[in-house]
């Protein structure tokens, strides 16, 4: 047994975020590699405060365990899968962004675990979410975990974090936290008008939630709701008035939720970070180290997480999240150009190198009173340069169309624009668009004119979707930072070789044109695209 597996055995881990993407691999992993663990509590949300523990245990049943991912194990396991998940597996409702997690005095006095370890995955991931929701989870939902967990004993806790809380900081990125008040325009030297106070922006993000709400609510927005409603509804028909209340009820909360966004977005560019998600989640890893007097803590941050390069198997995806939408919206035409500097770097890691590295770095543990920071990324020991990545890509969807796209060789190379001529180069895009829609309206006679106008509807709208993707990822695609790796590097070089068998994370071992051509992006069709027909390239997030 390795030094890792004799730290593991009998321990009792609390995960929190398993139904998510990173959260299912980190299971797998943990229930794989290390069998002679104790037990894991899953934390989940229920779907319903009434019966929520058999809520979260029909969550775990389809959410989890259903997943592919855990094929090695069930052939492992053979009949004795679901006594061997009912030995080491226990689901708990809970909340991270309520204090207790959202469980009542009953449901806490009837706990009757102890954690030693606990591990914080649960985050808000769209990079654009409502101020409010986002600082409730990201920024208070690990300091509300770290004080359930002092209840019950004295565990080490992990928090995954994003390396790109550093947000618009440039050169080397160190593996430190910086100063609790201290806001990336701050570390740059940039004066800015409004000095960072996480408190105060909370108690911000509150007042103006409460403001925005109560505003949705007064006389004069529903009756513009109303007559909103009124609008969409159909011409042929009127809306019964339970029809009529329901979608005055959305178009309630779908203003809410922009306005919500818009400001999260301006908070969080204000300070010098990218959007309301690095905002909040660099929140939420300065109020963790301020309360986590006692608690040995270890704070890692990712990169861009991406799928497997090995385990449980090379090309492991189950979202269609990160970068997946830009490039597979570029494999489709949809993406034909997009801003970002040809020769930057754009920083991706496997997402089992990240499982791995939070067993690692938990085995090796905190050494001492000051929390531990890992960066798990590749850009500066391993660096995928922009270009190099979008021409595999080009490579890659010429010889494997997506389906029903024969026209490959409309695919070109992106041309690399600033933000600026992006922003012109999609306006005269826009313009053209608003001429042909014009024309096509003078020869509506022509019975192809239809055709036309519907095929100019969905131009319309790939246009409005990429400059919806442009203004929230091109920070990400223009990375003017490295992040420093020197703590996760002296971590793999610890491990004994049979250590590093189990827990591999060093992305020297990457190589960037394979890992794209041959692992990436056939396992986001093999996994995620053959479950989503053609893939939703709504969703964004990280
Ligand atoms: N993906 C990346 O590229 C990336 C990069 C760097 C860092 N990270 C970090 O890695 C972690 C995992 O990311 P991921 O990509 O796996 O995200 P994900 O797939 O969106 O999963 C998020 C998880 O958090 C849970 N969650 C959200 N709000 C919660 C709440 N209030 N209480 C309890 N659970 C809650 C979700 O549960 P529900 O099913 O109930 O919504 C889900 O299980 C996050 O902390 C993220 O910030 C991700």
């Amino acid at each position: 047994m390795t030094e890792t597996a004799a730290f593991f055995k009998d321990k009792t881990v609390l995960l929190t975020g398993v139904t998510g993407f990173l959260g299912k691999v980190l299971l797998e992993k943990i229930l794989w590699q290390f069998p002679q663990i104790r037990r894991t509590i899953l934390l989940i949300r229920p779907f319903s405060k009434n019966d929520s523990e058999a809520s979260v245990g029909l969550r775990a049943r389809r959410e989890i365990f259903s997943s592919p991912i855990f094929n090695r194990l069930r052939l492992r396991h053979g009949q004795s899968f679901d006594a061997y998940l009912r030995h080491k597996i226990q689901t708990v409702p809970g909340d991270i962004s309520c204090p207790d997690l959202g469980l009542s005095a009953e449901m806490l006095q009837k706990i009757d675990w102890e954690a030693d370890l606990v591990i914080n995955l649960a985050a808000m991931v769209t990079f654009d979410e409502r101020l409010d929701n986002a600082v409730d989870v990201n920024a208070l939902g690990p300091y509300h975990l770290l004080n359930f967990a002092k209840r019950f004993g004295n565990p080490t806790m992990l928090h995954v974090s994003t390396a790109f809380v550093c947000g618009h900081c440039t050169g080397s990125v160190p593996e430190q936290l910086p100063e609790r008040n201290a806001c990336p325009f701050d570390l740059m030297g940039i004066r800015h008008d409004e000095s960072f106070s996480v408190e105060r922006e909370i108690e911000r993000a509150r007042r103006l939630a409460e403001a925005v709400e109560n505003e949705s609510r007064t006389p004069s927005a529903r009756s513009e709701f109303r007559r909103l409603a009124r609008l969409q509804a159909s011409a042929a028909r009127s809306l019964s008035p339970v029809e009529l209340d329901t979608s005055v009820e959305k178009n309630r909360q779908r203003w809410t939720s922009q306005i919500l966004s818009q400001q999260g977005l301006s908070r969080a560019q204000r300070h010098g970070w990218f959007d309301t998600y690095t905002f909040t989640k660099a929140m939420g890893e300065r109020l963790l180290v301020r309360s986590g007097s006692g608690v040995p803590l270890i704070i890692l941050r990712p990169s861009i997480i991406e799928s497997s390069l090995l385990q449980p198997e090379p090309g492991w995806i189950d979202c269609f999240q990160t970068s997946t939408p830009i490039l597979f919206g570029y494999g489709k035409g949809e993406v034909p150009d997009f801003p970002g500097k040809r020769s930057g770097l754009i920083d991706f890691i496997p997402v089992d190198f990240v499982a791995s590295a939070i067993l690692a770095s938990l085995a090796a543990g905190t050494g001492g009173a000051n929390p531990k920071v890992f960066h798990v990324a590749s850009s500066s020991e391993n660096p995928l340069r922009l270009e190099d990545l979008m021409d595999y890509c080009l490579d890659y969807f010429r010889d494997f169309p997506l389906r029903g796209r024969s026209n490959t060789a409309a695919l070109q190379p992106w041309k690399y624009r600033s933000r600026h001529n992006f922003d012109w180069w999609l306006n005269r895009r826009r313009q053209m668009l608003r001429t042909a829609a014009a024309l096509n309206d003078h020869v509506n006679f022509w019975h192809s004119a239809r055709r036309w106008s519907h095929k100019l509807a969905i131009k319309q709208m790939h246009l409005d979707r990429l400059d919806y993707y442009a203004r929230l990822y091109a920070n990400y695609t223009r990375l003017f930072c490295q992040f420093a790796t020197d703590n996760t590097r002296q971590l793999f070089q610890s491990l004994t070789s049979q250590g590093r068998q189990e827990l591999f994370f060093d992305p020297n071992a990457i190589d960037w044109k394979k890992y794209i051509q041959e692992i990436h992006l056939p396992g986001v069709r093999r996994h995620v695209m053959k479950r989503t027909g053609s893939g939703d390239l709504k969703s964004i997030g990280a």
